[in-house]
């Protein structure tokens, strides 16, 4: 299978694990990246079931109200019931790094107001320990060189990610090469750097339910 079967095939999982989940008037929350198109485009089919979704970017917005979905704010409803979103990387814990395309603030807000988190991701994204994948930070614009010399601090080797500018109007530092031993001190330790929006580790709201694309099948899996 190609990595894009393997991704359309969770997306698949994932609707059915929203079936039970939603009624006539749940609002869902909805992940950025390849594999949440994915599942977007099987979102659509069931659209008349549910009320509408949280966007967790701006290309996210655009996708779900091209499927005529309803996009609501965050701010106007209350705790959404799940939130399928994908990852860069997810440990046995069901830590993730995630914003490999840049939508990890509005990601990370998203799962903490939802009741259960669903990742969706290929067998590519399964791993040990994190931090092969670069982890994101997102900086407010005149933060960015004092958080990098505080990262170098931290062992780090933060990478200022070229004309990038988040959803919210921030920059990306990508730190490359960081081996995360202990993924929920390090969320803490980076986010209590003055500047930092948030981090792509995932690790304080973990998802609730992994469903891997592998070749023999979608696998669900809980944390350990
Ligand atoms: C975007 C994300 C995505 O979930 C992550 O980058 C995975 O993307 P893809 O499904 O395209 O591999 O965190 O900010």
């Amino acid at each position: 299978m190609t990595q894009d079967e393997l991704k359309k095939a969770v997306a698949e999982a994932a609707l059915e694990e929203v079936k039970k989940i939603i009624s006539k008037d749940s609002i869902i929350g909805v992940g950025t990246g390849s594999t949440a198109n994915f599942f977007i485009d099987a979102l659509a089919e069931i659209k008349l079931d549910f009320d509408g979704a949280v966007a967790s970017s701006e290309a996210t917005r655009e996708r779900l109200q091209a499927h005529g979905i309803n996009v609501y704010d965050l701010n106007g409803v209350g705790t959404l019931p799940v939130y399928v979103d994908g990852a860069d990387e997810v440990n046995p814990h069901l830590h993730m790094v995630k914003g490999g395309g840049g939508a990890l603030t509005r990601e990370k807000i998203i799962g903490a107001a939802s009741t259960k988190f669903i990742c969706i991701a290929d067998e590519s994204k399964q791993v040990d320990i994190l931090g092969t994948f670069p982890l994101p930070v997102e900086v407010i614009p005149m933060a960015r060189s004092y958080v990098a010399r505080e990262l170098v601090k931290l062992g780090a080797n933060p990478v200022y990610r070229e004309d990038f500018v988040t959803d919210n109007g921030n920059v990306i530092l990508d730190l490359y090469n960081f081996p995360i031993d202990d993924p929920l001190a390090m969320e803490q330790r980076i986010n209590n750097i003055t500047g930092v929006v948030t981090n792509g580790l995932f690790a304080l709201r973990p998802a609730d339910l992994l469903l891997l694309g592998c070749s023999d099948g979608v696998k669900s899996i809980t944390a350990v």
